[in-house]
């Protein structure tokens, strides 16, 4: 695995490989790598001749008293995974390269950024598709893989693509969980044990959710009530919301429309958020 660092050198390497042929998929990441990012990099060697995967965390989307400066990083650890799951070049820029000073350009996707994460976390998703935008010119992808871990993001970002014409296929995949079914994120290290235990209450409020539409509940107001009652019995600082969504839409409904509803969650406890979400068939 090669390792680069200097934007105009991954560029060139990424026109020198285009230019031969092959098929380049990038993986963008903030590190810290867990097996919800290996299973993208697994997901794009399957789809391309070479992978480029990056780390770089990306100072525009925390907002102030976010947690950049804690973020988790180790490098050291994330070159050794990313080889492992089939990473060709590991792209990892700073920030001085990426934001000069005076730096002042930004991408914003109107539809959907103000609504959930939006709601909570204002400019952030104005400072994930400026850096995906950058990391796109930077990589030249091919195809290029997100999780639906982030799913609102995933969205946000699929919509930037078609409407900026850039030229990169899109692929979402699946939550990747622990055991007990939590969501793996690098924000996870940041629970304490008790917390740990108690934030298996997202997925068991989303299957719970399910369950019950699969039973044939169609009220909003009620299922939101009963996942409300499951994740305060979790005694988290904060549930930030509970929203059922359109997903080729990312529209909040009242109503469920076929074919499918995703609920998406995010939880506090403590300063920790946890984001979680579950896409249900609608008959
Ligand atoms: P990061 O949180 O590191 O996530 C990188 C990618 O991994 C995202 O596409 C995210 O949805 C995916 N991912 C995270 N946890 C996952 C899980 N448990 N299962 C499946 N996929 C998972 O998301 C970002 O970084 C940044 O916003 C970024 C897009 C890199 C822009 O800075």
């Amino acid at each position: 695995m090669d390792i680069i660092t200097n934007i105009a050198e991954m560029q060139q390497r990424a026109e020198r490989l285009r230019n031969e042929g092959l098929r380049v998929g990038v993986v963008p990441t903030m590190g810290y790598l867990h097996d919800g990012h290996l299973s993208l990099i697994r997901r794009a060697r399957e789809e391309a001749d070479v992978v480029v995967t990056t780390i770089f965390v990306n100072p525009t989307q925390f907002g102030p008293g976010e947690d950049f400066e804690q973020y988790p990083r180790d490098l050291e650890r994330d070159q050794q995974l990313a080889a492992e799951a089939g990473t060709d070049i590991l792209f990892s820029p700073t920030s001085a390269a990426m934001y000069p000073e005076g730096y002042s350009t930004f991408v914003q996707v109107e539809v959907a950024s103000s609504i959930l994460e939006g709601k909570f976390r204002p400019m952030h998703f104005r400072g994930v598709t400026t850096v995906v935008a950058k990391l796109f010119n930077i990589t030249k992808p091919h195809v290029a893989v997100f999780g639906q871990k982030d799913a609102q993001q995933a969205f946000i970002i699929q919509t930037m693509a078609r409407e900026l014409n850039m030229d990169a296929r899109l692929l979402v995949t699946p939550i990747v969980r622990e055991p007990d079914g939590l969501a793996m994120s690098s924000r996870n290290v940041y629970l304490s044990p008790a917390e740990r235990e108690h934030a298996t209450a997202l997925y068991t409020s989303l299957k719970h959710a399910e369950q019950r539409i699969q039973q044939g509940e169609r009220s909003v107001h009620t299922l939101r009530s009963e996942m409300e009652a499951l994740l305060r019995a979790a005694e988290p600082t904060a549930v930030d919301y509970i929203a059922f969504v359109r997903p080729d839409q990312f529209r909040e409904v009242e109503t469920f429309e076929p074919p499918s509803v995703l609920i998406a969650l995010a939880v506090r406890f403590g300063s920790t958020r946890l984001l979680d979400n579950i896409v249900v068939p609608i008959s």
